[in-house]
């Protein structure tokens, strides 16, 4: 089945990540041009948008810190040079921030986590809706999580912005369908990145991840990457405004597989 996303003009944030990498490298292997943002280092966004030049992608590492509205402006201005504009954002850039009960936990390692995961996503969509809107033509996928549903005790500012990110795509959705634009979110559940190594690395995290995931096994960075290459297709038209979990099960309640 083809997806058409050949030239397509993609920005993905927190490109140089676990799961920012794979969908980078999965738009990149379908021919769309991919840009790829990073904050701080360098190093492994120049790296990754050389090698998909190599295969014949066209592809940009831009630096910009999400929560910055400037840099943001000014990130998306390099887009216009240099592509004309953006089709598609994977607004996908995001921490879990410092653990700590909700008594516990200073307000700036709170406030920042809101600030990055939520304002971060805002600030990016607001300007690649800009540019979709008068083109008419446009599609946002966040990433959100799973606990954007499911709460998460030690983790009150990654739970309360992954919930606000599903009202932001929602609410977005609905102002931008008029215009020809879908805004929607996916929901990994557990993924083998770096952000959650130290539970799948260790035979004990990795034994009681299991008992949460129905399907079996932790997830990989290309079961997100392909569902994003999906949503950002017109195999998706009729999708927008949305939350698609992506997480072998793990909403679906696996405690109640047996009693209840
Ligand atoms: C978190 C991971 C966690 C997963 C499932 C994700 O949003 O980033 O650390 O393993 O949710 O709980």
């Amino acid at each position: 089945m083809e997806l058409n996303l050949r030239d397509k003009r993609v920005l993905v944030t927190g490109g140089d990540g676990g799961l920012g990498s794979a969908m980078a490298e999965a738009f990149a292997a379908e021919g769309a041009r991919v840009a790829i943002n990073y904050r701080g280092e360098p190093d492994i966004a120049e790296r990754m948008a050389a090698d998909f030049k190599a295969v014949g992608a066209d592809a940009l590492a831009v630096e910009a810190d999400v929560t910055d509205a400037d840099g943001i402006a000014a990130m998306f201005g390099r887009l216009d040079e240099a592509w004309g504009g953006i089709d598609v954002l994977l607004n996908n850039a995001g921490i879990d921030g410092k653990a700590g009960k909700g008594w516990e936990i200073a307000v700036e390692d709170w406030t920042r986590v809101i600030d990055v995961n939520l304002k971060g996503a805002f600030l990016c969509a607001r300007e690649a809706l800009r540019r979709m809107v008068k083109q008419r033509a446009g599609v946002i996928v966040s990433t959100s999580s799973v606990h954007e549903l499911i709460a998460w005790s030690g983790y009150s500012a990654y739970t309360a912005s992954k919930a606000g990110l599903a009202m932001l795509t929602k609410t977005l959705a609905q102002e931008a369908a008029p215009h020809g634009v879908r805004v929607l979110a996916i929901a990994p559940g557990a993924i083998r990145t770096p952000i959650n190594r130290s539970v799948w690395s260790e035979p004990e995290g990795m034994r009681d991840l299991l008992t949460k995931i129905p399907l079996g096994r932790i997830g990989e960075p290309e079961d997100v990457a392909n569902m994003a290459l999906v949503l950002a297709s017109d195999l998706a038209a009729y999708v927008t405004g949305t939350t698609i979990f992506v997480d072998g099960g793990m909403t679906d309640y696996p405690e109640f597989a047996h009693g209840g």
